[in-house]
């Protein structure tokens, strides 16, 4: 089959790979119709993880059932499937609690797996032609017979729109609330539709891509544009120098300031000076126990100049982690079926397996216009 490999830093090419098969009872394959490229690959494709060379990138995967196991029980030969990015057993302890992502099954001696990620179990992406889903009863999310028709709008639900909500789970925004959501990528503008979702009275999106930034606009958020370094002035100007009732982190240790530098810090200290006092703040961008190819002393081993003293003497709280797609993605799919949520009007391109090499290069450069990317092999 074509896949998308990762060669090494800024490297990543289309070749031909064995064919994904069933490898235990309890798997499904899926002939891939759509997935999509996420910030997440980018740390990878950047050379800022672990990620070894020659794996299948792609975790953001939706597609047609080919085949299942002896095993699976409820999904059939035929069956359109979203698949949460996270590969959870469905039995172990963290499962069984709807903490999908940290599941202690499918990586033994980590909790979390996903497919084609660093640091998260050998599982091979899906930005190819088929992809092995483990435990498939478990992780196939069967669409409806919409599947088609909507297919951009339901890839989301593999990864973003799941997270985007998972963001405002963690900074536990209610009706009403005002919501500061640092970064405007697909991310972000997830969390933005999200809180609208949950009756979010003001939602101010910050980052400093004019295109990103009216697209959350257009959702009806209040853009933010940071790239005079003024956002934080701007964010306390409008809440009566309070502060948001609940804040996003939706950027990660990527997080650059005004001149482009990255400033690992910078996004969470901001966080702790644009929410209120007693606020809440939801960390789903990526922080990472190690990063060697840092510049900064403290990055390098995973730490961060976290204002603490402000952020205690705030009595804030902060949750952070991985998304438990499973959580959410039922639920998020009948908004989607009953026309109540149109995640896929953040894509910017829809292009083939083959044009993935050069999809990787603009989307990592932010290039203006490029904000999210579906692939569909087979096109
Ligand atoms: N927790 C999870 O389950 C989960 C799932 C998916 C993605 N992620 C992570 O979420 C993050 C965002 O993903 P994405 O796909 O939207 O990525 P992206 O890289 O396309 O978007 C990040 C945005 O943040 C902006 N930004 C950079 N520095 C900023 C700053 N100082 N202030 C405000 N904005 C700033 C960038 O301009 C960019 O638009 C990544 O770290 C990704 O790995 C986490
Ligand atoms: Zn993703
Ligand atoms: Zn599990």
């Amino acid at each position: 089959m074509k896949a998308l490999v990762y060669r090494g830093p800024k490297d990543v090419r289309v070749e031909e790979m064995p064919d994904a098969k069933l490898e235990k009872p309890t798997d499904v394959l899926v002939r891939i119709t759509a997935t999509n490229i996420c910030g997440s690959d980018l740390h990878m494709y950047e050379g800022r993880t672990n990620m070894e060379a020659g794996r299948i990138l792609g975790h953001e995967n939706l597609g047609e059932v080919i085949e299942i196991g002896k095993a699976v029980d409820r999904v059939k030969v035929g069956d359109m499937v979203c698949l949460p990015f996270n590969i959870g057993c469905g039995f172990c302890a963290n499962c069984e609690r709807g903490l999908s992502g940290y599941c202690l099954t499918a990586n033994p001696g980590t909790a979390g797996a996903a497919y084609g990620f660093a640091g998260m179990g050998p599982y091979s992406g899906g930005q190819a032609e088929m992809l092995r889903v483990p435990y498939g009863d478990f992780n196939c999310l069967v669409l409806p017979d919409d599947a088609k028709e909507k297919e951009n709008d339901y890839v989301m639900l593999s990864d973003i729109f799941a997270t985007g909500y998972h963001a405002t789970e963690l900074a536990s925004v209610k009706p009403g609330d005002s919501v500061v959501i640092y970064g405007a990528g697909p991310v972000g503008l997830m969390a933005a539709t999200s809180a609208f979702i949950k009756g979010a009275s003001l939602v101010f999106v910050v980052d400093s891509h004019k295109d990103r930034l009216a697209l959350a606009e257009k959702m009806g958020a209040i853009p933010i544009d940071d790239s005079d370094a003024g956002g934080v002035e701007q964010v306390l100007h409008l809440t009566d120098g309070q502060g948001a009732d609940c804040g996003c982190e939706c950027v990660g240790f990527q997080c650059c300031n005004m001149h482009g530098k990255e400033v690992p810090h910078l996004t969470m200290n901001n966080l702790v000076q644009t929410v209120k006092a007693t606020g809440s703040i939801g960390v789903v961008g990526v922080f990472i126990p190690e990063d060697p190819n840092a510049q900064d002393a403290l990055a390098k081993e995973g730490k961060i100049a976290f204002d603490f003293g402000k952020f205690w003497f705030k009595g804030q709280r902060i949750a952070t982690g991985q998304a438990n797609v499973k959580a959410y993605n039922r639920s998020l799919a009948k908004l989607i079926h009953a026309g109540k949520a149109k995640p896929s009007m953040i894509v910017s391109h829809e292009l083939s397996l083959h044009d993935a090499p050069m999809a990787y290069e603009n989307f990592d450069k932010r290039t203006s216009g490029w904000t999210k990317v579906i692939l569909k092999p087979g096109k």
